[in-house]
């Protein structure tokens, strides 16, 4: 079956008889799990609704270049950059002229123009105009610049023609759109992630917290949508943007996460745990804020939840990785650490005098049962995407029940 799960497509619709088949493509982009947006010239909205559109994709459909309520929602050029790939479906000879010429002079050519996501017309026309040297020169135009051209197919015509100008039908142009797209090393993987610190309330006002910034975790949910898994973030509260397509939920006390996370257990293939979890939390919270009166103070502590080992202990447990922040003998306490809570893959690093936390840069040393990476020194993005691959690799391994491919190339060494 033909997946695009999470693509984001963005349809365009020109005047032709054919304009009717965008809504069967609209319904199967969308079964094949893509989000989509319909944007229509204005002569394609007289061979079909803009409302059939709507509703097929669950989004208003978009028509004029200037319409202010629609541009204050998502503007042409939000529209733009949002897409994954721009599919034309059907696209006139007109609207190919303008392409050729490089016209904004609707929405939909602008956003053709604007975008940087692939370009894919499907052309449909009398086989005449279909013919003639003018589209055959536009075509041959559009070619030559990457844009990717699907049909015509040939066949019986609605004016009454047979020849090369059909609309070639919708699950092959769905089948086109997804061969576009390469596949993803974590495609279809729910992953499920933890970053940033924990808040463990003293009183109303006071908590006790740690330095963990949130970075690497951040950067490795970024990774694993990257990689194509669908990730849902539990985030302590950091100064953090949220990376495209990564649903986040947000948290403040260790138990909180503990209950986000067993919330969403039994759906998820893969757990990440990069949050710096408090280990102890005040055994009361304060209803008031506390007053300084004796010399000396006690804080009563109690431990939180160890939510990565009891993931890992669950009863039908996902793939688990887990972090640890050294200050020495990272090797030894890494595989102690993934023994202790029997997690799949461990990955360590150094902390203390500017290394790990508060920093941009990292090294992790990565260990799982009988293999184990080095990852140098490195920006917490590149680092992020070299340990998902090993997760991806370790990953299929143990779902597929054989040996995975061998460790990625690059400057990581596989030392197993
Ligand atoms: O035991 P330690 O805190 O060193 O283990 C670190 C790893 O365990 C990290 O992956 C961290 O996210 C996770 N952890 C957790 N819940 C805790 C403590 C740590 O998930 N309460």
């Amino acid at each position: 079956m033909t997946t695009l799960t999470a693509k984001r497509i963005l349809v365009g619709v020109s005047g032709g008889i054919a304009a009717y088949k965008s809504a069967e493509l609209v319904r199967l982009l969308r079964a094949a799990g893509a989000e989509v947006r319909v944007v229509m010239t204005p002569a394609a909205t007289r061979f079909i609704t803009p409302l059939t559109l709507q509703a097929l994709s669950g989004h208003p459909v978009r028509v004029e270049l200037f319409d202010a309520g629609a541009e204050a929602g998502m503007d042409h050029i939000h529209l733009a950059r949002w897409a994954d790939a721009v599919l034309v479906a059907p696209a006139s000879a007109d609207l190919l002229a303008r392409l050729a010429a490089g016209r904004a002079d609707d929405l939909l050519t602008t956003l053709c123009l604007a975008t940087r996501a692939p370009l894919l017309v499907a052309p449909a026309m009398n086989s005449a105009m279909w013919a003639h040297p003018a589209t055959r020169d536009n075509v041959a135009r559009l070619a030559a610049r990457g844009v990717t051209l699907i049909g015509p197919a040939e066949g019986e015509q609605a004016c009454g023609e047979t020849g090369p100008g059909r609309l070639v039908e919708p699950p092959q142009l769905v089948a086109a759109v997804a061969g576009r797209f390469r596949a993803g090393l974590l495609d279809g993987v729910r992953a499920l992630i933890t970053a940033g610190p924990t808040r463990e309330p003293v009183d109303p006002v006071r908590f006790l917290t740690n330095r963990s910034s949130g970075k690497m975790g951040y950067a490795v949910a970024a990774a694993l949508a990257e990689a194509g898994a669908s990730v849902t973030l539990v985030s302590g509260p950091v100064a953090l943007e949220v990376p495209d397509r990564v649903r986040c939920i947000r948290v403040e006390r260790a138990a909180e996460m503990a209950e986000a996370v067993r919330a969403r257990l039994a759906e998820i293939d893969l757990f990440v745990a990069a949050a710096a979890v408090a280990d102890y939390r005040p055994a009361e919270t304060a209803p008031h804020k506390l007053k300084k009166r004796a010399e000396r103070m006690a804080l009563p502590l109690v431990r939180t939840p160890d939510i990565l080992a009891e993931v890992a202990a669950s009863t039908r447990p996902p793939f688990t990785v887990g972090f640890a922040a050294e200050t020495e003998d990272l090797e030894r306490h890494a595989r102690a650490k993934r023994m202790l809570k029997g997690v799949d893959m461990l990955a360590a690093n150094r902390v203390g005098a500017g290394e790990g936390f508060e920093v941009d840069d990292n090294a992790l040393l990565v260990v799982w049962e009988g293999g184990q990476a080095w990852l140098p020194r490195a920006p917490k993005p590149q680092l992020a995407r070299r340990l998902v691959r090993l997760i991806a690799e370790r990953y299929r391994e143990r779902r597929e029940g054989a040996p995975g491919t061998p460790a990625s190339t690059g400057d990581e060494k596989d030392t197993a």
